[in-house]
């Protein structure tokens, strides 16, 4: 008998997604998919055409590896004039698969094996594998819920000047924040800004949500803090902005000698992002600005109806201040954890979410909460409404 090849420990590290098995059981159910981010509305026509004229157009081959030019000039522009913080296109701009491959080739680009990576839990699930990949040993800091109705979620400023020390070669922010809602101030960016100067550390912030803010919340980039442009790799993409989370076109900014690390890792990686999706994306970064507000007011109004539909149905809600999931606590249905929870929802109620657990590193620290995404047409949110209302709190 021959003995079964081994796959690698790396591998064996970390678990399928919960959040894409959750999208698999609500299919295989009937659930209505509150579980994974992504909508289940058209994207706008004008990005359609524009991928479909570069096809027609023949733009079918291979993209330059790093991004086509004017996809990187799009980016650069958008970022300068958005964020004040100048940026060349041929040195700083790196297109990749979406922003799940930015992230990758970023860390891949800059840690080595046993460098710690700081990441504030709860974490978007990639991270940790993200981590795990690339070799880097995550130091989690804990965001802590709000205590109140205006509150934001926080973290303690000490905890986070711990956990940084001359092994920390980056630190992960993502703002606004999956999956809290959380907007990053700017006295807490500027915390992070100087922990990351005095040990020399990278600041890599995942903003694919930057034009989904609510209410009076107000996106600050990491790179126009002062002294950043030159440490932070900024990752962004059509995913979330554009409505196209199939497209796979996302991109990193950053200086030009870590760009140049990302470049190598990410040719080698993916070659390229689709050639006609990233003519598309440079079309649509030159969309009005009332394409960016009609995109915020149309999710807040989701967000407000997602929120009383939980709220009616028991759930203990935290409001998000931008992006597009709820984070809910639980404890009042008496379920024993968060998955049995998920699990009956979507086989019994027939509504699809994610259990808390997913986005921490020791499970026990979600046990209570489960999180929603409003990234859905009204039809969807009632049929939500719905099968909610049939849940029953134990008390
Ligand atoms: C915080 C965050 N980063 C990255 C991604 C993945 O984005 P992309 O489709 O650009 O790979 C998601 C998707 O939900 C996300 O929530």
């Amino acid at each position: 008998m021959s003995a079964r090849p081994r796959t690698s420990q790396k591998a064996s590290r970390f678990s399928e997604s919960v959040i894409r098995e959750m999208t698999r059981l609500a299919n295989q159910h009937g659930a209505v998919n509150l579980s994974q981010g992504f909508p289940d509305f058209p994207a706008t026509q004008a990005i359609k055409d524009a991928a479909c004229e570069a096809i027609q157009a023949d733009v079918n081959q291979y993209a330059v590896t790093w991004g086509a030019k004017p996809l990187r000039d799009a980016i650069a522009a958008d970022f300068t004039r958005r964020h004040g913080v100048p940026v060349v296109a041929d040195t700083q701009v790196t297109v990749c698969c979406g922003s799940t491959e930015a992230m990758m080739s970023t860390m891949m680009a800059i840690v080595d094996p046993g460098d710690e990576v700081i990441i504030f839990e709860p974490y978007y699930e990639n991270y940790g594998p993200d981590a795990i990949l690339s070799g880097a040993t995550p130091k989690f800091v804990q965001l802590r819920r709000p205590e109140s109705a205006n509150a934001d979620w926080s973290f303690d400023p000490d905890e986070l000047a711990k956990a940084f020390s001359n092994r920390t070669r980056a630190i992960i922010i993502n703002t606004p924040n999956n999956p809290t809602g959380k907007v990053f101030t700017r006295d807490e960016l500027t915390g992070i800004a100087k922990l990351c100067q005095h040990w020399g550390a990278i600041a890599v912030t995942d903003e694919i949500y930057d034009h989904i803010l609510y209410d009076d919340a107000v996106h600050v980039p990491m790179a126009a803090l002062d002294g950043m442009a030159d440490r932070t790799v900024t990752i962004n993409s059509a995913s979330k902005t554009f409505s196209v989370t199939g497209w796979r076109v996302g991109w990193t900014v950053g200086p030009p000698d870590i760009t140049g690390a990302i470049r190598k890792v990410h040719d080698f990686l993916t070659v390229g992002a689709a050639a006609p999706l990233q003519a598309a994306a440079a079309v649509a970064l030159g969309f009005p600005d009332s394409y960016y507000r009609n995109l915020a007011g149309d999710y807040k109004m989701r967000r407000d109806r997602l929120m009383g539909i939980l709220g009616r149905a028991g759930f203990v809600c935290y409001k998000p201040r931008g992006a597009y999931y709820i984070m809910t606590d639980v404890s009042a249905f008496g379920f024993p954890n968060d998955v049995a929870m998920a699990r009956h929802l979507v086989t019994e109620v027939g509504v699809a979410s994610v259990p808390g657990s997913s986005f921490y590193h020791d499970p026990a620290a979600g046990r209570n909460k489960l999180r929603f995404t409003f990234c859905k047409k009204d039809e969807t949110l009632d049929r939500a409404e719905q099968r909610l209302a049939t849940l029953t709190i134990k008390r």
